[in-house]
C-alpha cells in the first residue's frame, strides 16, 4: 500500500484515542477533515502511524522538522513539508480499511503461567523457564 505514496499519503489508524480510530475524513476521494479524538487546533489532526511521506518529497523540503511538543509532532512535521490537507493522498481504499494499529505496551497484573502435563517435552517449558529466569512475568 505505502509504495503508492507520491507526496504524503494518509490512512486510518485503529486502537487510538477513545474513539478507537483516527482517520482522515474522505469524501469523493479527497481529504476534507480529520476524525480524531483530539483536535487541539491542529491543521492535521492525525496519529503518527496515520501517514507516510515519500523520500523524494522529504529531500525537497530542506525545512522539514518535527517539533518536540507533545501532541503536535505530526502537525508540525506535516506543516513543515508545505502540504495542505487537500494534498493528502488517501490510501486503504479511500480510508475505508484499518490496516495500521497504534498499540501500547503496558504492564499487566502478574499471572503464573504453567505448562500442563501434555507440554512437558515441548518448547513451552523452555519459554516459561526463560521468562521466569528473566522475570518477564
Ligand atoms: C476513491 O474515491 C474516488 C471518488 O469517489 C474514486 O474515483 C476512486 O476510485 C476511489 N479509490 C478507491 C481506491 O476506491
Amino acid at each position: 500500500m505505502l509504495q503508492k505514496t507520491r507526496g504524503v499519503s494518509v490512512f486510518p489508524v485503529g486502537l487510538v484515542t477513545q474513539l478507537g480510530v483516527s482517520s482522515p475524513v474522505v469524501q469523493n476521494g479527497h481529504v476534507v477533515g480529520f476524525f480524531d479524538g483530539w483536535n487541539g487546533g491542529r491543521m492535521f489532526a492525525m496519529d503518527m502511524a496515520g501517514f507516510a511521506v515519500s523520500v523524494e518529497l522529504l529531500q525537497k523540503k530542506s525545512k522539514a522538522m518535527m517539533p518536540l511538543k507533545a501532541g503536535y509532532e505530526e502537525d508540525g512535521f506535516l506543516q513543515s513539508l508545505d502540504v495542505t490537507p487537500e494534498d493528502l493522498e488517501p490510501l486503504a481504499n479511500n480510508c475505508t480499511q484499518i490496516l495500521v494499529w497504534h498499540t501500547q505496551t503496558q504492564r499487566v497484573a502478574p499471572i503464573e503461567a504453567q505448562a500442563d502435563d501434555g507440554m512437558a517435552d515441548t518448547n513451552i517449558v523452555h519459554l516459561l523457564r526463560h521468562m521466569a529466569e528473566n522475570k518477564v512475568l
